[in-house]
């Protein structure tokens, strides 16, 4: 989809085709968009397609690609190539795109427009307790996020109210969302951008063995901590797969000094990682969830953090929080579709994720990179650890112009393929990939 400069962001008929302003606003849209030379018009659609020379404001990647079109595991640009996905938009394809099941949901919707987040819907109450029954351990309320970022950010502000305390501690170089509240407790290096993070938040820096424990326990027997987060298994750390001793110790020490466990699934929920939450893997019980992303396939956006009863009435009693468009009914109703289809094809689509990662692991083991390359594989959830960025984001590059997507951050190569993708299509991509290495 073109991204719309924030002004000319009119609602696309996806059906018709045809915008569904009256024509005399979309006309002025249109003259506006000429005027300022930032658009064109497109005569058979009459859509103001984005400029080459881009207004929106947001990560910029050389090279980054005009989609117009998005199927199964392949991604179409404006120029009618073909490209394999393996970055099925970092987490949120988990289905492949354009799921039959997700997109009749997304077209049979005849919810209400909106409802105001005072007034009760009845599919919020169905989607929090759909999310109930398939989250680990004691996991009972969700709070109604927009996003990933939103539901680190409530978690944070639950676990504070909760404990009444103020300190956080995470992984050094983590990654939770673009928000003040997740880039606080992220890599430390957002301090230097952003400098007015919020205080108090400690890093245990990697590797996460025994002295790592030691650290954190000592940070946290002083009992001024409110939450320990992480991703169970960090997709944003190159697939960092920690040991079960590890986690097992962690979740110990959180229990003895009263620390939150907050357990940020955001990239590794519905079943990126080879169980439906990367939790599961290390039999955890979180305190508090977040999840976004894969929930709803791509169709809308929705988040969602989801804490024990007990984290839940401390917010209900000392705490408050709402968000304007959080759980808007049109995804809720995707969300609602997905978690029936995971929950239904479970079993089958699970099979399929450690299938195919293990032959992506065998593929992987046998190409030839220049110096030394370890691969880290949790399901289809893929970092390749490179020699040099430079190395990592020429093969990134080289990938896009032979039509295969990946992402490179830093060092890493991240492969994160749709969790049905067929092998022959999986086979393709990474041919191109041993192409280009
Ligand atoms: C682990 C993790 N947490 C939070 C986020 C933020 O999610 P969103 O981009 O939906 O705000 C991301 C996004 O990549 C993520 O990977």
């Amino acid at each position: 989809m073109v991204e719309w400069p924030r002004w000319v962001r009119l609602r696309n008929d996806n059906h018709a085709g045809r915008f569904s302003v009256r024509d005399s606003r979309r006309n002025d849209y249109i003259e506006k968009a000429r005027r300022l030379n930032i658009g064109r018009k497109n005569d058979k659609t009459e859509h103001v397609m984005a400029s080459r020379e881009q207004r929106f404001l947001g990560r910029k990647i050389p090279g980054a690609l005009q989609v117009t079109k998005a199927e199964g595991s392949f991604i179409f640009d404006d120029r009618g190539r073909k490209y394999i996905d393996f970055v099925m938009g970092w987490c949120v394809g988990n289905f492949g795109w354009g799921n039959e099941v997700l997109t009749n949901a997304a077209a049979e919707f005849d919810g209400p427009d909106y409802v105001f987040p005072g007034h009760s819907y009845g599919p919020w109450t169905e989607l929090a307790e759909l999310l109930a029954s398939i989250s680990p351990g004691k996991l009972m309320k969700s709070f109604r996020a927009t996003g990933g970022s939103e539901a680190v950010d409530i978690a944070l502000q639950a676990a504070m109210v909760h404990t009444g305390r103020q300190k956080f501690l995470s992984l050094e170089g983590s990654y939770h969302g673009n928000a003040i509240g997740g880039l606080s407790v992220a890599d430390s290096k957002n301090r230097q951008q952003c400098r007015n993070l919020l205080p108090h938040c400690y890093k245990v820096e990697l590797p996460l063995d025994n002295e790592a424990l030691e650290r954190i326990d000592k940070f946290l027997k002083t009992e001024e901590f409110a939450a320990f987060i992480m991703e169970p298994i960090s997709v944003n750390l190159g697939v960092l797969i920690p040991e079960m001793e590890f986690m097992t110790e962690l979740a110990k020490l959180c229990r003895r000094y009263g620390t939150l466990l907050i357990m940020d699934e955001v990239a590794t929920g519905f079943g990126r990682t080879g169980t439906l939450f990367a939790s599961e893997r290390y039999h955890l019980e979180p305190d508090i969830m977040c999840i976004a992303k894969a929930v709803t396939g791509g169709l809308g956006g929705l988040g969602a953090t989801i804490t024990t009863a007990a984290v839940a009435r401390s917010m209900e009693e000392n705490g408050s929080y709402y968000s304007t468009y959080g759980w808007h009914p049109r995804s809720v109703h995707v969300a609602i579709a997905t978690i029936h289809y995971i929950t239904t094809h479970q079993k089958q689509l699970l099979g399929i994720v450690n299938e195919m990662s293990e032959y992506f692991r065998s593929r992987l083991s046998q190409l030839r990179f220049k110096g030394v390359a370890n691969h880290s594989i949790a399901g289809m959830a893929i970092g390749l650890e490179l020699d040099t960025d430079d190395y990592a984001s020429d093969i990134q590059a080289k990938c896009q112009r032979n039509g295969l997507l990946i992402t490179a951050e830093g060092s890493t190569l991240l492969l994160l393929p749709s969790l049905n993708i067929d092998q022959a299509i999986a086979k393709q991509g990474l041919d191109i990939l041993e192409r280009c290495i």
